[in-house]
């Protein structure tokens, strides 16, 4: 008999948590020798990266006025952030902001009597959230342009802190990354972090007009009388992610499919697996999910982009898919999984469905860019 070698359970853990690279001593706790390192580096199958590359457009964005003005507005986001950080923060504390953009973070903490506040900041913004601090009298507040992750701080912090949430969450994995390097290296036994916890959700949707607008459906009936469908069939234009704002009547069931620990918890966290059922008590049509997430920003207090709550920047996520009709009393079973792009530096979450007495191991599976 031939012998095959596969891989074991650890194996496919390692796997799966190598989608994002990870230092020697993380691969060590795994299992991962240094001399079966040194083995796979020699045959070419993994190799020193120099560290986590940012997405592709994250000075642009980020250094303008435009994207943080957006987030600035956003005052159900802003204005929880400042009671968390009024709660975190005692007087005399040392802070670390970690992407401080305008600044406003750090502010916040600097009103609430931080002595010392370190805001790091990688984009042109820095020069920003230094002339704003200093224009509000804010002395506490230091500024300091760079990669986070590299920072090496000034003694073990009382409060780390971060918005580092993307539109549907997980796009921001990358200063999440630099978060949990400081938070790690820095805060003090029994320090704090805001925010402390998020839950990441998704709702099956039933919309015929999100469906036709943005989804599957408008290529799926005749186009000013000509038949199109050859457009989706062939694959030649696959509807991506939208963020846009739901209607709470057409979310036919929301799950929660994943949960992160700020605390404890690292970047690795936001590459999962999980299958959910979706159920139907009413019956209805499947356009697709909607996502939103929920911070836990401090203990109990709960910042929802859910389209039930007062709307944020972040609104929700529409993912279209092929539309399926659900009978009274049945569910759709999804596989998702998520996980980072390292080339192109974006993540991307990837969705198959099943409906009744179908196995998902057969139906596509569609991958959205989180971009
Ligand atoms: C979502 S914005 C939040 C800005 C500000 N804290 C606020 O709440 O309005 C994230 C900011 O973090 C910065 N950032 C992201 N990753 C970073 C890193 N690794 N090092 C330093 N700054 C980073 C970005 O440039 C951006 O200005």
């Amino acid at each position: 008999m031939v012998s095959r070698i596969g891989l074991t359970r650890s194996g496919r853990r390692l796997l799966s948590d190598l989608r994002m690279a990870m230092t020697r001593e993380d691969l060590e706790v795994r299992g991962l020798t240094d001399s079966a390192l040194q083995a796979l580096i020699a045959a070419g199958l993994v190799e020193e990266q120099s560290g986590l590359v940012p997405p592709q457009d994250y000075q642009d964005t980020f250094s303008s006025w435009r994207s943080q003005k957006g987030m600035l507005v956003d005052d159900p986001r802003t204005l929880a952030f400042e009671r968390a950080i009024q709660t975190a923060v005692r007087p005399g504390d040392y802070v670390i902001d970690v992407g401080t953009g305008s600044g406003i973070l750090s502010m916040f903490a600097a009103r609430s009597g931080a002595g010392k506040v370190h805001a790091l900041e990688y984009t042109a913004m820095a020069d920003w959230a230094e002339r704003l601090a200093a224009a509000n009298g804010l002395t506490a507040i230091q500024v300091i342009r760079g990669d986070a992750a590299d920072y090496q701080g000034d003694g073990l912090a009382d409060v780390v802190m971060g918005e580092f949430a993307g539109m549907w969450l997980i796009e921001e994995w990358w200063h999440y990354a630099a978060f949990v390097k400081v938070r790690d290296r820095l805060l003090r036994p029994g320090g704090r972090v805001v925010p402390q916890a998020a839950r990441l959700f998704l709702s099956a949707v039933d919309s015929r007009k999100l469906h036709y607008e943005r989804g599957w459906g408008f290529f799926d009936q005749p186009v000013y009388g000509f038949d199109f469908s050859d457009v989706l069939r062939s694959g030649a234009h696959r509807p991506g992610r939208y963020v846009l704002s739901a209607e709470w009547r057409s979310l036919v069931c929301t799950q929660e499919i994943a949960r992160f620990d700020y605390l404890r918890g690292n970047e690795r966290d936001y590459v999962f697996e999980t299958e959910v059922a979706f159920d139907y008590p009413a019956g209805g049509m499947f356009h697709g999910f909607i996502g939103h997430f929920d911070l836990e920003l401090a203990p109990g207090q709960i910042l929802s982009t859910s389209c039930g709550v007062r709307e944020t920047h972040w609104h929700q996520s529409y993912f279209p898919m092929p539309a399926r009709h659900v009978p009274p009393g049945q569910s759709v079973v999804a596989r998702l999984r998520s996980f980072i792009d390292t080339d192109a530096r974006v993540a991307k979450f990837a969705i198959r469905v099943a409906g009744v007495g179908e196995s998902l191991d057969s139906q596509a599976e569609h991958v959205f860019a989180l971009e």
